[in-house]
């Protein structure tokens, strides 16, 4: 072992001038060869099996993160931060900053604000574990200060999401490793919270077994029985398997972070403390549960903690914790973070709904629309009374079987939801017992409404027709109108203390590019079945998701409306495990529209996998003949021009993992979407990473406008939406 003096001399690189940036105050450098206690230093790696990390860096700071493993006590640790990588040209640290202690109560998790840094400079800074006489030293990390408001630089970031680790691998970030970058910007599902969901993880490969088993939810059963994290030793528990990935701890070691988090640091699909595992079956609210993911998040993630805290992660987690925040990188860049979880409502559609509730009746569509719409269709007036309750009693009964509530089967009824259910009982029925369907011709006659099934929920207690794969039409005009009905708390998505904080920070930047850290797809991503030969009631608009922006659409038009106006700002999207790249624009006016660069999952299932698995496992949708095949071209449904269902979206992979680079300068925008075929997600490349192929496409957009431009082969080509070309 080498004393620390021997140490610094082994590792100096060079002892040459100290480059010192010429904006912002500059930091104390001190002579570590003068100024040091003699104390043995050896490598000290494995007692950081996570690694270090940094991140949020401003233009005078930045955290910076580690974790040391060595028993159940408080553990010392000094900090040390230097310009070089060799640290002969170190930065003098405050008492509080240079010496902490890794608490066993948060997982020996450290977090250090250092301040007083220049701007727009890099650093290199390493932990050191004090173990008696000897000091354990960390990998270095290579971090990044943002540039003083006032510089004209050109800013370089990568943003990523959705990095499942169940039986996949982050084979994107050791091409993102290579990258040069000012630093990355993480847009949720860092982890996943399950520990082998077999309708999306892959249980073959690697995986995670939580050592707190008690503490978990115990969700499917037999050979596809899994965890859900609960207890704080859950989500702790997978974090530190997460970051033990060796391509991940690389990106941490070379780029700061900035990150948000989706609904897979806390539950699939939440909203607030809610989970959806059970579609209703049961309330999933668990404010504890809520509290463990988030305290796990701040502790392993190197997110600032407000100024009021120091040195103690999980301290700081007050009951009005926030993670919506924003920074600036000079004059081009305005990076906006929200929270697009803790604050939202339920699903406008509730997962156990009964497809055959009225929930707009004749009555409700005629005052609100001045009309009842076309696609309104008829429904029985009181089911208990209509054909002497014959009907009421056949779908009580049917209703039970299929887990409803009796008790729903009331009112007024969809036609089409009772004629499907009845046509199910009559199979179980001999020939003479059989109870006749409604007739067509009858029930033209009737008054005609908007049930559940007529906006896509077929079957009992299930995400499709609720979050996913719902009828747009109707969908849009149910939206609107509980939109009013409850002064838009139907689609709060942001909560009022956020979006008004959103709006401001937005309107009041002076950036040349508001970049929204947004989690969810702003784009409208909706297919139409209507040329294809699918059943009559298939041949609709169909959402494809609805926990995204699509599902809130009143409130989506809103923003969008404030955020066209401000100019400049362009949407960065995660969440939906597909590269996409569009304008959002005001539903009825799309000349008043953002940019939007949606990129695809780190390694997660990519969204063409995802929507087969949904399909596979509903059993209304599976036996749709050719639905399987329709998924399966899900970009050619997206983007079709027979249908210009989507005339927006410019580009369309939902077959690819990777990352998109951002360049963003007092002129343009440029994104490139660096991909991997999704296939490769089950390969570990780690040893040859140099081989793996990443494609690359780039879109632009330009200062003063709300265009996309396309590179086709050196040209700038800029999108049309109404031919659905580049030209
Ligand atoms: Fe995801």
């Amino acid at each position: 072992m080498l004393k620390r003096r021997d140490f610094l001399r082994a590792t100096l690189v060079t002892a040459g001038a100290l480059v010192v940036p010429a904006c912002g105050r500059d930091p104390e450098i001190i002579n570590p060869l003068d100024a040091e206690p003699e104390r043995e230093l050896t490598d000290g790696s494995a007692y950081f099996p996570q690694s270090i990390a940094s991140g949020d860096p401003r233009p005078g700071s930045v955290v910076l993160w580690a974790r040391v493993q060595d028993g159940e006590e408080d553990l010392d640790l000094e900090v040390e931060v230097a310009t070089d990588a060799g640290f002969t040209q170190r930065v003098a640290l405050d008492a509080g900053q240079a010496k902490v202690k890794a608490l066993a109560r948060h997982d020996h998790c450290v977090k250090v604000k250092v301040r007083g840094l220049s701007a727009g400079a890099v650093y290199y800074y390493r932990f050191v574990y004090v173990k008696g006489d000897t000091g354990y030293v960390s990998r270095v990390g290579r971090t990044k200060t943002a540039p003083a408001e006032e510089a004209d630089v050109k800013v370089r970031f990568a943003y990523v999401s959705c990095q499942d680790y169940i039986g996949r691998f982050y084979n994107p970030y050791l091409a993102l490793a290579r990258e040069e970058l000012d630093f990355f910007v993480h847009l949720g599902d860092y982890i996943y919270e399950t520990t082998g969901d077999p309708s999306f993880q892959n249980t073959d490969g690697r995986r995670v077994v939580f050592t707190d088993a008690a503490g978990a939810i115990a969700l499917g059963e037999g050979d596809t029985a899994f965890h859900a994290a609960r207890s704080l030793s859950n989500y702790r528990e997978l974090y530190r398997t997460y970051r033990s990935d060796a391509s991940l701890q690389k990106v941490h070691e070379s780029f700061p972070m900035i990150a948000t988090w989706d609904d897979h640091e806390f539950s699939n699909d939440a909203f607030g403390a809610t989970a959806t595992y059970f579609d209703d079956r049961k309330d999933e609210t668990d404010v504890e549960r809520r509290k463990a993911a988030s305290q796990a998040w701040f502790e392993y993630q190197p997110v600032d903690y407000g100024d009021d805290v120091e040195q103690d992660p999980g301290a700081s987690l007050p009951d009005n914790f926030r993670i919506y925040r924003d920074f600036v990188f000079g004059q081009h860049v305005h990076l906006v973070m929200t929270d697009l979880r803790s604050y939202r409502p339920d699903h406008l559609i509730p997962e156990g709904a009964f497809p055959g509730t009225v929930v707009l009746d004749h009555g409700k569509l005629g005052a609100e629309l001045g009309d009842v719409p076309e696609l309104a269709m008829p429904y029985v007036n009181d089911i208990e009374t209509y054909a002497d309750g014959i009907y009421a009693s056949a779908l009580k009964g049917a209703a039970e079987a299929a887990g409803y509530d009796a008790a729903e089967v009331t009112g007024k009824i969809s036609v089409l939801a009772i004629n499907q259910i009845v046509a199910g009982v009559n199979e179980g029925l001999p020939g003479d017992m059989q109870i006749p369907l409604i007739d067509a011709a009858e029930s033209n006659f009737f008054d005609r409404g908007i049930a559940y099934v007529d906006l896509g929920k077929f079957s009992a207690h299930g995400a499709i027709g609720a979050r996913y794969l719902t009828i747009k039409d109707t969908f849009d005009i149910y939206a609107a109108i509980r939109y009013k009905e409850t002064q838009g708390a139907s689609e709060d998505m942001m909560g009022a203390e956020q979006e008004s904080w959103f709006l401001d920070t937005m309107e009041g930047s002076k950036a040349t590019w508001k970049v929204w850290g947004n989690e969810l797809c702003l784009l409208p991503l909706a297919v139409d079945l209507g040329p294809y030969s699918v059943p009559e009631q298939f041949k609709r608009r169909f959402i494809m998701n609805a926990d995204t922006w699509d599902g809130f659409p009143s409130k989506r038009n809103e923003l969008l409306e404030r955020l066209a106006e401000v100019g400049g700002v362009v949407a960065i999207t995660g969440d939906i495990h597909a590269f996409y790249a569009g304008t959002a624009g005001v539903s009825g006016d799309p000349s008043k529209k953002i940019v939007e660069f949606v990129g695809g999952a780190v390694s997660s299932a990519s969204f063409r996998e995802m929507l087969l698995s949904q399909l596979a496992g509903d059993p209304v949708l599976s036996a749709v003949p050719g639905a399987t095949l329709l998924a399966a071209g899900i970009d050619g449904l997206l983007t079709s021009t027979a249908t210009k269902v989507n005339p927006h979206l410019a580009h369309a992979n939902s077959y690819a993992h990777g990352y998109v680079v951002i360049e963003a300068s007092g002129e343009e925008l440029v994104a490139d979407m660096r991909s991997i075929d999704a296939a490769e997600a089950l390969t570990d490349h780690a040893e040859n990473g140099d081989a793996l192929e990443v494609g690359s496409e780039r879109f632009r957009t330009l200062r003063g406008e709300s265009e996309i431009y396309r590179d086709v082969r050196g040209a700038w080509k800029r999108w049309d939406p109404a031919t659905q070309k580049w030209i």
